[in-house]
């Protein structure tokens, strides 16, 4: 059996910062509630015609993760894309992404799993490295939620705390001792509608929609239960955190770098606070970027390695619980 590691890592998002003093000019909301509910300070959002989609800033982050990696194009020999805001209805955004770039005809498989895909991403990356078929994986999550949310006050609960970004990974067959160390996964799609975005899907397709248009239909748009969300996030995060270190004989104490899912920076405390860790050793960049849901993983990484928080040996964990709902963790020796 093959071992895989991380080679390169790039992240990218969009020019326009979004203050939450802008936010308030949209709804009924303020720069105190968010900083102190969500963490949040400021997010980036696309603006419309400035070129960005989920695929071409999936994109720009890619060419960073393989230049880092010291690779081009034609060393990938798959693509493995998580988001939950494609570019097209279908096909999916990896296939864009594989005609933006000097690719082969390589696989593209797109994870739709939302703020679990990139656990969900690197997790399934693994086992085709594993195997022995493929040696070098491109792992990307990318989003453009901005346009699909409600501004009104009616969507005050859930719009503040989204953003837009991309980051990316290549994962190669390991040549040393850096490999991943164990993936865990779950679902329980019990609670599917509790944060979701129902329509447009089969039951109302976007020709449906058209026809009957109504204003105040607000299936459209993303809903979240937001405590009920919550509360599930600060039970899970740290059940999947803790199953990875003990299938590796680890503990919270062992970890030099946990990088959460950027949901809330509440959550995050919460988690730390639960696994008896360090402010140095949780990495927490939600107040930046927001919530990225499939990007914030790698965007952390990015962002962690490039200021040194991340090492040759670093044993680094991430963990992600979102939408589905889904959750799950990776216990990575970097
Ligand atoms: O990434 C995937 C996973 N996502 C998560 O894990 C997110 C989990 N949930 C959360 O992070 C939090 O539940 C939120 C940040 C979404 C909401 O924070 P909360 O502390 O749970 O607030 P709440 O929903 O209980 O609302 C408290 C009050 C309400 O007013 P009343 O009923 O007490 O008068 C809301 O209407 O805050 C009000 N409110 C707001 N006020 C100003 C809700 N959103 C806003 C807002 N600005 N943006």
């Amino acid at each position: 059996m093959y071992k895989s590691e991380i080679t390169g890592l790039g992240m990218y998002v969009p020019e326009r910062i979004v203050t939450n003093d802008e936010l308030s000019q949209y709804m009924d909301t303020n720069d105190q509630w968010i900083r102190e509910r969500t963490g949040i300070e400021q997010r980036r959002w696309v603006t419309p015609g400035d070129g960005n989609s989920t695929s071409t800033m999936a994109a720009k982050a890619s060419k960073i993760a393989l230049e880092r990696a010291g690779l081009t194009p034609k060393d990938i020999d798959m693509i493995v894309f998580a988001t939950l805001s494609p570019d097209y209805y279908f096909p999916g955004s990896g296939v864009l992404l594989q005609d933006l770039l000097d690719f082969d005809n390589i696989p593209a498989l797109d994870v739709r799993n939302q703020c679990s895909g990139f656990v969900y991403a690197l997790a399934t990356a693994d086992q085709f490295i594993k195997t022995g078929m493929y040696k070098n994986i491109l792992v990307v999550g990318s989003e453009v939620q901005s346009p699909g949310l409600d501004l009104s006050t009616r969507g005050r609960g859930i719009s503040v705390i989204f953003g837009d970004g991309a980051g990316a990974l290549v994962l190669s067959r390991s040549k040393g001792d850096s490999e991943i160390l164990s993936n865990h996964l779950h679902s329980q799609g019990k609670y599917a509608k509790e944060l979701s975005n129902l329509h447009p899907g089969c039951n109302v397709p976007p020709k449906k929609l058209v026809e009957d248009w109504d204003p105040n239909d607000f299936s459209y748009y993303p809903y979240m239960n937001g405590n009920f969300v919550f509360k599930h996030a600060v039970t899970r995060f740290p059940e999947a955190i803790m199953e990875g270190l003990n299938a590796n004989n680890l503990t919270p104490a062992d970890i030099d770098l946990l990088i959460p899912h950027q949901a809330n920076l509440r959550i995050s405390q919460f988690v730390q606070k639960k696994l008896g860790m360090k402010d140095e050793q949780i990495m927490n960049n939600i107040q930046r970027y927001g919530n990225t849901t499939a990007a914030s993983i790698p965007i952390a990484m990015t962002e962690a390695w490039e200021q040194g928080r991340i090492k040759k040996g670093d044993l680094i964990v991430t963990s992600a619980f979102g939408s589905g709902f889904t959750w799950g963790s990776n216990i990575i020796r970097f």
